[in-house]
């Protein structure tokens, strides 16, 4: 397998293309690989130039943080400062669908650009073998967002990534469709109340019963956005996205929820989880020409669907002129 690609391929991850993978991360060179919630799109973390590639790659309109992934738990020590409240969620949720927002430790390695300046850091472990396994080969923390151009919906298939980024990648793990199918829960621990940055993979109700406490919801500090990621139409198909419709207008696509004949149907039973996991596929096979629109059932706010209705009103939000 040679390594001076000039343009991005895909492999099954076998031992050999992981690696390459590492190979390439030690190199400064980006590598997307799956993970339970989406493809990310990895970066050294403590090399400036390769986390200007990815944003470069990611056509990012601002430097929004981004989370640092690593293969252990002890591995974050180096990284953050841990507090008893992180320990306390680490040791329930990881490795998981959950990202801790903590103060950066002193001599940190971790790029000041991954982060965006802030005196935080983002980190998460994985529940992914294939993502596990780079980030050992890589022998250093990865950087990564999901693995799309700027304001495109999540990759969660392989294919995803190679449409929407090609040959800015060097190399495409293909893992197979992500589990989860919507991205980690951000949860703020760096001050003194636990704020959700970012509803995600994993339930708020299990958050607040595993810290014995109320999180501060976004909506609570919804004029001051900590979490540039949070803000409005982050997450937009090209065609328009109608919410809570009952049925699809002339021209529109229905994306239907619960026993209703739709165009698509993010779960027939009504399940969110499987919901969680169709959503952004579908909404990509929707978002083609010869639909006026993407008309969308409503989503049950609890559970996973705070999550999905998160990603669909930012999908419905004005778009940026
Ligand atoms: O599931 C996921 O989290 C995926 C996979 C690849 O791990 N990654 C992902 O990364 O969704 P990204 O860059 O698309 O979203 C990162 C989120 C953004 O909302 C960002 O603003 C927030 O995390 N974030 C990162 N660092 C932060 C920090 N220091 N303070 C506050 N928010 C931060
Ligand atoms: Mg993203």
């Amino acid at each position: 397998m040679t390594t001076a690609l000039t343009h991005a391929h895909t492999a099954s991850a076998s031992p050999a293309a992981i690696a390459e993978g590492g190979h390439l991360l030690r190199d400064g060179r980006l590598v997307a690989f799956p993970t339970e919630t989406v493809y990310g799109l990895g970066g050294d973390a403590t090399n400036d130039r390769a986390v200007a590639a990815i944003f470069e790659a990611k056509g990012r309109p601002s430097f929004n943080p981004l989370i640092v992934h690593v293969a252990d738990a002890a591995d974050i020590e180096a990284l953050v400062m841990v507090d008893d409240r992180a320990r306390a969620v680490i040791a329930r949720f990881w490795p998981g669908p959950l990202t801790l927002v903590l103060p950066r430790a002193n001599n940190s390695p971790v790029s000041l650009l991954a982060s965006a300046g802030l005196d935080t850091i983002a980190v998460r472990m994985p529940d992914h073998p294939i993502a596990r396994a780079l980030i050992r080969a890589a022998a250093r923390p990865i950087a990564a967002p999901s693995a799309n151009r700027s304001g495109a919906v999540s990759p969660t298939l392989a294919e995803h990534v190679a449409e929407s980024l090609g040959a800015r990648v060097g190399l495409i793990l293909d893992g197979g469709p992500c589990r989860v199918g919507v991205e980690s829960t951000v949860l703020d621990l760096s001050g003194e109340r636990p704020a959700l940055l970012r509803p995600g993979g994993v339930p708020v109700e299990a958050l607040e019963q595993a810290l014995g406490a109320t999180l501060i919801r976004p909506t609570d500090h919804a004029d001051a956005p900590k979490s540039p990621g949070m803000l409005a139409s982050h997450y937009a198909p090209s065609v328009a996205v109608r919410l809570n419709a009952t049925h699809a207008a002339p021209g529109e696509a229905l994306l239907a929820l619960g026993p209703t004949e739709g165009t698509l149907n993010l779960s027939p039973s009504g399940d969110l989880e499987e919901a969680a996991a169709n959503l952004f596929a579908m909404l990509r096979a929707l978002d083609r020409p010869e639909f006026t629109g993407i008309a969308i059932m409503p989503i049950p706010e609890h559970g996973l669907g705070l999550a999905i209705n998160d990603r669909l009103r930012r999908a419905a939000a004005p778009r940026p002129a």
